[in-house]
């Protein structure tokens, strides 16, 4: 279990967390989500002892890590900017950790995360000559292959578009599950941190917000910025699709009638393409 205890950071004069206390249970997964400046990263990189806390505690299975160093935690992170090593290949960046833990994965787990991550084709590839989603899936392939006992992400999915976003987010949960890996994730976007996690930890101003999970959050938002920041967000997205798929298919009155509909539909096009 992992244990924050009135952590408060402050930058010179500037105090970016207040007082933040919470405990995360093994192989719980936790989104932390707020506005940008808020403190995320911050957040993540005291938990990861990149940088220092500036008071409280950080407690894992019992033990007071607040000191300890980065490398004896046994915490990993895809950063916000990937952090790869430009002189390596996609491969070597994703194997790189394995130097030192040959048995934190075996071949075939390597092997099947690069097929996941659907990074065959570019393991070749300098890290250069990569793309920004590529990039950020093999941040993504060279952390999990570790298996960390604390796995923190931030923002992993931001340069992913839709169909792999969502097979990525099931991979995580799968590993998170399997291995009861505890995961923080950070995110902006409220859908992604409402269905990924069981629990949603909401910062503003520097101080929690919510931290709950998914359900009472929508139903019993804690204050006013919840809900026009984040419940408010939702809703629009919501009345957006609905109203889209309402005025293209005006029959369909359910999600897989409207789903068949529009398959159907697109089919005709092409047919008389
Ligand atoms: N090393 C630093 N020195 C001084 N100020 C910093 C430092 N790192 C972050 N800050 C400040 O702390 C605040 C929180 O930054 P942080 O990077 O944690 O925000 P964030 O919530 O991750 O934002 P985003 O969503 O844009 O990534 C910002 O105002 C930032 O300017
Ligand atoms: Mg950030």
């Amino acid at each position: 279990m992992l244990e924050l205890q009135h952590i408060g950071k402050r930058f010179g004069e500037r105090e970016i967390l207040k007082d933040i206390s919470l405990s995360v249970e093994k192989g719980e997964i936790v989104s932390i989500l707020g506005p940008s400046g808020c403190g995320k990263t911050t957040l993540l990189n005291l938990i990861l002892g990149l940088t220092d806390i500036t008071s409280g505690k950080i407690i894992y299975d019992g033990e007071d890590l607040s000191h300890v160093p980065m490398e004896k935690r046994g915490f990993n992170i895809v950063f916000q900017d990937f952090a790869l090593f430009p002189n390596l290949n996609a491969y070597e960046n994703i194997v790189y950790g394995l130097r030192n833990r040959p048995n934190a994965s075996t071949k075939a787990e390597v092997e099947d995360l690069i097929d996941l991550l659907g990074l065959r084709k570019h393991l070749s590839q300098r890290i250069a000559e990569l793309s920004g989603g590529q990039k950020q899936r093999v941040a993504i392939a060279r952390t999990l292959v570790m298996k960390p006992r604390l796995l923190l992400l931030d923002e992993p999915l931001s340069a992913l578009d839709g169909i792999i976003k969502e097979s990525i987010k099931e991979r995580i949960r799968g590993i998170a599950r399997q291995f009861k890996l505890t995961t923080l994730i950070v995110t902006h976007d409220p859908e992604e941190a409402l269905t990924l996690s069981d629990r949603v930890l909401i910062i503003n101003n520097g101080q929690i917000a919510q931290f709950a999970d998914p359900q009472t959050i929508i139903r019993e938002p804690a204050d006013d910025f919840i809900r026009r920041f984040i419940l408010s967000q939702l809703m629009v997205k919501r009345t957006n699709i609905l109203k889209l798929f309402s005025e293209s298919i005006p029959k369909a009155d359910s999600t897989v009638d409207a789903a068949r509909a529009v398959s159907a539909s697109a089919h005709r096009a092409q047919a008389a393409a």
